[in-house]
């Protein structure tokens, strides 16, 4: 039993209630902070504030420790798929046998989308963001499935999980299609969901891709090890939108959109132009550090840091290892990772990113992997995404499933102007 915490201000004594999680990690709850003492907690970014309590994903990251509802990721990497890991995401216990059959099936009869939807794709102009089309398709999406607009009944959340699981992506692959001006092709139900996945991406009418068992692999890997990460911006933005009850797909949209940026989601596409301009460009790596270190500079070691990790990120581990594996398999080397790891060594050395910290995160990594599959780079975020479906509907549904939940409505300290008199247009100079 761990006591209240005492804050003292102006002069009186408040008790605050402490609140302690699984593994003893404690939080005071400030919740009637205002209501009591008058005053409100100040947290740019949010880096010290717990915005909920949920039972989904665990990170320690002073230890670098990730574990999905209790299992440890690098034994899901060894021994789950990311569709068992999906349900188990998603409805908390990994699936019986005939759970994951039912499951799997509810992906295969749902993978194609609205023949209608079809249209929306010409829409956009050419060379169009595929973030921007997945963003907008999967609201347009929830138009076509008015059913799952409302208060979800369990079965029907089964149902709607399966089916937004299923034609992300459906949709995802159709968004590259349209960007390099090919025909959409439309899924295969004796595949399963990653082969599927590469088939509607690779194949052509006239032509089918037949996806080497590496690349699925390699694939379903990095899927799963994107499945969910507890707070960060998307998810956060998913579990915001979904305080104001609003639907799965609007809410998941909003994530994709928060996902889009380099700092998120985006980080894995400049990872991939940070290492091929170091590589055209011959540019010293010791220079390039000393460009990254200086305050006044714009550079950042893109793919390194991260606000929860201060040691290694478990998933990059996993992600150099799964790398080197597919390349070797495939007997092809890539100028790009041997970059990725020389840049890596000189960074771990140096004092600057030692001190704070600073180590590979999962971006670092994964577009590797991504080129050697042929993914091209402004999908990486896609697939991303992609992966972090499971994650997005697993905090959406415990937003909704929580007695307690509130619309989410941050405070602030307001340092704006104080009342001004209004002056009339011709007064003014
Ligand atoms: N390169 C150089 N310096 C860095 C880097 C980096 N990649 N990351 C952090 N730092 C420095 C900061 O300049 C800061 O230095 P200071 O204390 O001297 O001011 C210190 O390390 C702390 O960094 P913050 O920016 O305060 O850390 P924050 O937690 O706000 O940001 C973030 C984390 C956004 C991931 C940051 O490390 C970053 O920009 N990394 C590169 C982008 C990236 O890889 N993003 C993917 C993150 S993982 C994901 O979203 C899937």
């Amino acid at each position: 039993m761990t006591g209240p915490a005492i804050l003292t201000y102006n002069g009186q004594t408040y008790e605050l209630p402490v609140v302690v999680g699984s593994h003893r990690e404690a939080a005071i709850d400030i919740s009637r902070l205002r209501e009591t003492a008058g005053i409100i907690t100040l947290d740019s970014g949010f880096a010290n504030t717990g915005s909920c309590i949920s039972n989904i994903t665990y990170i320690d990251g002073e230890r670098g420790i990730l574990r999905y509802r209790g299992y440890l990721v690098e034994v899901l990497a060894a021994q789950s798929s990311f569709i068992e890991t999906a349900y188990l995401l998603i409805f908390g216990e990994l699936p019986t046998a005939d759970q994951l059959k039912d499951f799997r099936s509810a992906l295969t009869r749902n993978q194609s989308i609205h023949e209608d939807m079809h249209h929306h794709f010409d829409g956009f102009p050419p060379n169009a963001p595929p973030m921007a089309i997945l963003s907008a398709m999967i609201n347009a999406l929830g138009c076509f499935e008015p059913v799952f607009m409302g208060e979800e009944s369990d079965d029907q959340f089964v149902l709607a999980a399966a089916r937004l699981m299923s034609k992300i992506r459906t949709i995802a692959a159709a968004s590259y299609r349209k960007s390099v001006g090919k025909p959409m092709i439309y899924p295969r139900s004796q595949l399963r969901y990653t082969a599927n996945f590469l088939h509607m991406m690779f194949s052509d009418p006239y032509e089918l891709y037949e996806a080497d068992q590496t690349f699925v692999d390699a694939l379903d890997l990095l899927l799963m090890l994107h499945a969910d990460h507890e707070q960060n911006c998307s998810t956060s933005t998913v579990r915001m939108v979904a305080s104001s009850h609003a639907n799965l797909h609007t809410s998941v949209a909003a994530g994709v959109s928060a996902l889009w940026g380099p700092l998120h989601g985006g980080a894995n596409a400049a990872v991939i132009a940070m290492l091929t301009e170091l590589v055209e460009t011959g540019e010293p790596l010791e220079h390039f550090i000393a460009r990254v270190k200086d305050k006044d500079g714009k550079a950042r070691l893109m793919g390194f840091g991260h606000r929860v990790y201060k040691h290694f990120d478990p998933r990059a581990k996993l992600i150099k290892a799964a790398c080197d594996r597919l390349l070797n398999k495939l007997g092809r080397s890539d100028p790009l990772l041997d970059m990725a790891k020389r840049l890596e060594e000189v960074a771990l050395r140096d004092e600057y990113f030692i001190e704070r910290k600073l180590y590979p995160n999962v971006d670092y990594y994964s577009g590797i992997i991504m080129r050697a599959m042929g993914i091209p780079t402004d999908m990486f975020t896609v697939m991303f995404a992609i992966g972090r479906l499971p994650g997005w509907i697993a905090h959406w549904r415990e937003v909704r499933k929580d007695p307690n939940s509130r619309i989410d409505r941050p405070r602030q300290v307001y340092s704006g102007p104080v009342v001004r008199e209004y002056v009339p247009i011709e007064e003014r100079n």
